[in-house]
């Protein structure tokens, strides 16, 4: 038996898959939808499809694949455009089935095609990035970004499966893993008590045998916070808070430049950047803060910012954040280690305070 847990979204619900090696069960489910009548097709990326050229061999040898290129690029209108004349070229119809084989790029992008080919197809997800494991494959937010700004256009569109396979991260960089792991430290810190005090104990890597626990933890985490949230429309708490030091991560890559941190780089600053707003604040003490910290450089992250940044752009950039309202600047704060709030009108000092103390000029 293979180990599983649902999301329960009324008709919308879908099981999320756990192994080391689900390569039979992905198998068995496309031959299966096959045989209904149901045309599957695949899109993937250039590393995934070179790196695990085994296991894309295996499963969908009988399946039109599209290969993009690899990176944030791809998630573009371009890119979308690229997906649907794949989709229609192989005549996916009503009952077709899209495969999203790759990062949280591919996720995207494959599950935006997905939602608008034919006003929207069913779709899969195969995660094969530790970020999308624990974070993007699940929750059905799908998009592309637009020149003028990340995830501008896009759908909530649930998948119908997810399948992790734990296995396929055997190829991903040490540096994307580590990038992955701050999402990980995320929930600990927002939704999970026990699971941060063990990331603090001992930090987690591609070899630790407790990685698949991990992974479902988070997928966990996140399944009950979007079966409370799921288009998050929550005026307090529910999805917003996944945004825990996204805020700062935000301001953070768009001052640098989308490229020089990878997200979850920046993330692992934000979230030691939102550990010191919550300790202004008067939530966390400063012995928090230092294990918040620690356990972000344990797992190979930075906590502070390794390029010279300045303090006004940092700030203006996170002005323009979407989730700031009537002028009002709101952040993700936690209220202890485990338990996380919005909070807004936080004063333009504390925030400032904040970049100044992850090394803004
Ligand atoms: N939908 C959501 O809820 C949600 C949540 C968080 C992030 N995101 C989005 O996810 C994207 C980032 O995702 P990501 O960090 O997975 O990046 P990614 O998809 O770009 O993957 C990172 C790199 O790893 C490579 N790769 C992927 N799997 C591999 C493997 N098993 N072996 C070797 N190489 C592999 C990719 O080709 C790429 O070069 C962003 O666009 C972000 O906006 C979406």
């Amino acid at each position: 038996m293979v180990d599983s847990l649902k999301v329960n979204l009324g008709d919308r619900s879908y099981p999320i898959y756990f192994g080391e090696n689900l390569s039979g069960q992905i198998l068995d489910h496309v031959n299966k939808l096959t045989r209904e009548g149901r045309k599957v097709a695949v899109i993937t990326d250039e590393h995934v499809e070179r790196t695990q050229k085994a296991f894309v061999d295996t499963v969908f040898n009988a399946v039109p694949l599209l290969v993009l290129p690899s990176g944030e690029n791809s998630k573009s209108i371009e890119g979308l455009s690229q997906c649907l004349d794949f989709l229609s070229l192989n005549k996916l119809d009503r009952g077709g089935v899209v495969i999203a084989l790759g990062g949280g790029v591919v996720g995207d992008l494959a599950g935006f095609a997905a939602a608008s080919y034919l006003r929207g197809v069913d779709f899969i997800q195969i995660p094969t990035t530790l970020l999308s494991m624990v974070d993007s494959s699940v929750g059905g937010k799908t998009g592309i970004n637009l020149k003028s700004g990340k995830n501008l256009v896009g759908a909530f569109h649930q998948p119908r499966a997810v399948f992790i396979s734990t296995g396929i991260l055997s190829t991903l960089p040490k540096r994307e893993f580590a990038a992955g792991m701050a999402e990980v430290i995320k929930y600990g810190l927002l939704a999970d008590k026990s699971l941060f005090e063990q990331l603090h104990k001992t930090a987690v890597g591609p070899e630790s045998s407790s990685l698949s626990d991990v992974i479902k933890r988070c997928c966990q985490s996140k399944a009950s916070i979007v079966e409370q949230d799921e288009r998050e429309l929550a005026e307090k708490g529910g999805r917003a808070l996944l945004n825990l030091g996204h805020t700062f991560a935000h301001a953070i890559e768009n001052v640098s430049g989308y490229g020089t941190y990878l997200h979850g780089e920046a993330v692992g600053i934000g979230l030691c950047a939102a550990a010191r707003l919550s300790e202004k604040l008067g939530y966390l003490s400063k012995k928090d803060v230092s294990c918040i910290e620690a356990v972000v450089k344990s797992h190979g992250l930075p906590t502070t910012l390794t390029t010279a940044l300045a303090l006004d752009d940092l700030m203006q950039a996170t002005t323009r954040d979407k989730k700031n309202k009537a002028g009002s600047l709101r952040f993700i704060v936690l209220k202890a280690i485990g338990t996380a709030e919005i909070q807004a009108g936080v004063a333009t000092a504390l925030a400032e305070a904040s970049f100044r103390e992850i090394g803004a000029r």
